[in-house]
């Protein structure tokens, strides 16, 4: 069971609170693994009480036993989980910018351990923070925990994710900060680092004498759905790529830590994506969508979206070529891909080794110049393939490629889970393993700066893909120019 403590979640309101923390609390629930002690108080401007807040709460909890399709599907809710979550919530109406509420906050809260979930965009999460420090809710020096969680993405550049990190350690330890990124609550996330680190046959060749290219692929069917003014001036690289890729980057390619101690593992992430070479814009293919069809229906174009300019140069694709300068991975390029509204729903990470030495089947048609790979399949489908060719039945010599695929779900009961449960459970804990300290955020967005710069000033639209393709053109192009190409998403 995790300390008894206060989760204040500010944006209470809000999308992420209904659709990701409530169920993880649900499910933290139904596993024993609350306090007795443990306690909510969401924080909106929208005009609530508590009984309005959690009856809706409720009507979402209820609606996920509807669709057995969804991404969280229980088929009951269990009474005594939700209620125990539901009967702990309480309800703090007021707007993060009036002083008064952050001493009504205080009041409430008293001296105990307490968890601040900024559910909020980015650009709020400094003011916010600047006006817990000075109502002095983040001093600890009364005995109870005081920890900051702060929601993707961090900053929008290189700068502002300094500026962020400079303002925020001015009100809080580093300890106290938990920067969070979904992807590392992700069984198959996690799971990347036991698959290297607990075996003895995949790390050896794990580098850069054995293995050709990477590739990392989060590819989408959705567009940007109820999200058109965020999306707009984010964009898909900064949605996804210096926070949900890098961290499938840092789980494929970081060096094996000392110990699985937070600290041991933050190191070698930051390590990894400090070897980065900045991106320069000739390796970075930026797209958007056009119209097209999404399982046999017509979808518009992104630029007919709701919330979105007519005009809008705001990519919805994004690939990209990294060079990792250092012992392990010079001269292997790892290649980054993520999109909306692409042909197929796959995050996965695929590594593509280097061909036999020499060709002894002379006389096999050559058909694949790199027959071993191996898949790490992250989202919707879970689990780990290896291909590798196989003599074809038949009087003579000639090779086929085959397969071997482990799904988790065929070796492990996997309970229904929205991603966040162990996120929530280890900051409560306060074990950061899997959140991101400072210094990588700002190695992540060194990265890709150049190519922000080179973007920022864009209006066209960049390449267009049509909804329901592949992607861009000029992003096989990218692979082409080297003699390779992507795994087709469908
Ligand atoms: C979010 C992005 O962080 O991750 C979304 O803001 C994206 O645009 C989502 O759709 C993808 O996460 P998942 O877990 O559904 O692959």
């Amino acid at each position: 069971t995790a300390p008894s403590c206060t989760l204040v979640i500010f944006g209470a309101a809000g999308d992420l609170t209904k659709r990701l923390l409530m169920p993880a609390l649900y499910n933290l629930a139904s596993e024993g693994l609350l306090a007795e002690g443990f306690s909510v108080v969401g924080v909106d401007r929208a005009a609530l009480d508590r009984d309005g807040w959690a009856r809706g709460l409720t009507a979402t909890m209820n609606s996920f036993t509807e669709d057995p399709t969804a991404e969280f599907y229980t088929p009951q809710l269990d009474a005594a989980s939700w209620g125990f979550v539901e009967s702990r919530l309480d309800y703090l109406q007021g707007d993060f910018t009036d002083a008064a509420l952050f001493g009504h906050l205080k009041e409430r809260l008293g001296g105990g351990n307490v968890i601040f979930y900024l559910a909020v965009a980015s650009r709020f999460v400094g003011d916010l923070v600047d006006r817990l420090g000075t109502a002095g809710l983040l001093d600890q020096s009364a005995g109870g925990f005081r920890r900051l969680v702060v929601e993707k993405p961090f900053g929008s550049d290189l700068p502002s994710a300094q500026a962020l990190n400079r303002r925020i350690l001015r009100q809080a330890q580093e300890e106290q900060v938990f920067r969070i990124d979904h992807f590392l609550g992700k069984e198959t996330v996690q799971s990347i680092m036991a698959v290297r680190f607990a075996n003895g046959m995949f790390e050896p060749t794990w580098r850069r004498e054995y293995i050709d290219h990477v590739q990392i692929t989060a590819a989408e069917t959705v567009g940007v759905e109820e999200r058109g003014a965020f999306y707009e001036t984010t964009g898909a690289l900064r949605d996804m790529v210096p926070n949900h890729l890098f961290t499938l980057l840092c789980m494929v390619a970081m060096d094996p830590p000392n110990s699985f101690a937070a600290e041991d593992v933050r190191t070698e992430k930051f390590r990894l994506l400090q070897a980065i070479r900045p991106v320069p814009p000739e390796d970075a293919v930026r797209g958007q969508y056009t119209a097209g069809e999404e399982v046999g229906h017509p979808v518009p174009a992104y630029r007919d979206e709701h919330g979105v300019d007519p005009a809008s140069a705001t990519e919805t694709y994004v690939a990209m070529k990294l060079r990792i300068e250092n012992w392990r991975w010079a001269g292997v390029p790892f290649y980054l891909r993520t999109g909306k509204r692409l042909t197929g729903r796959r995050t996965e990470i695929s590594v593509h080794f280097r061909p036999a030495p020499y060709r002894l089947f002379r006389d096999t048609p050559a058909d694949h110049t790199t027959p071993n790979v191996v898949r790490l399949l992250i989202d919707p489908e879970r689990g780990f393939e290896t291909q590798f060719d196989a003599k074809l039945p038949g009087p003579s010599m000639r090779l086929g490629r085959v397969c071997t695929r482990m799904r988790y779900d065929d070796f492990f009961e996997q309970k229904p889970s929205v991603g966040y449960e162990t996120l929530l459970y280890d900051c409560m804990r306060g074990d950061a393993t899997l959140f991101q300290r400072a210094d990588a955020i700002e190695a992540a967005w060194a990265a890709v700066q150049p190519v922000l710069d080179d973007w920022g000033g864009r209006t066209d639209a960049g390449a267009t893909y049509a909804a329901g393709s592949e992607g861009p053109a000029a992003a096989d192009a990218l692979l082409a120019r080297d003699g390779r190409s992507w795994l087709p998403l469908h």
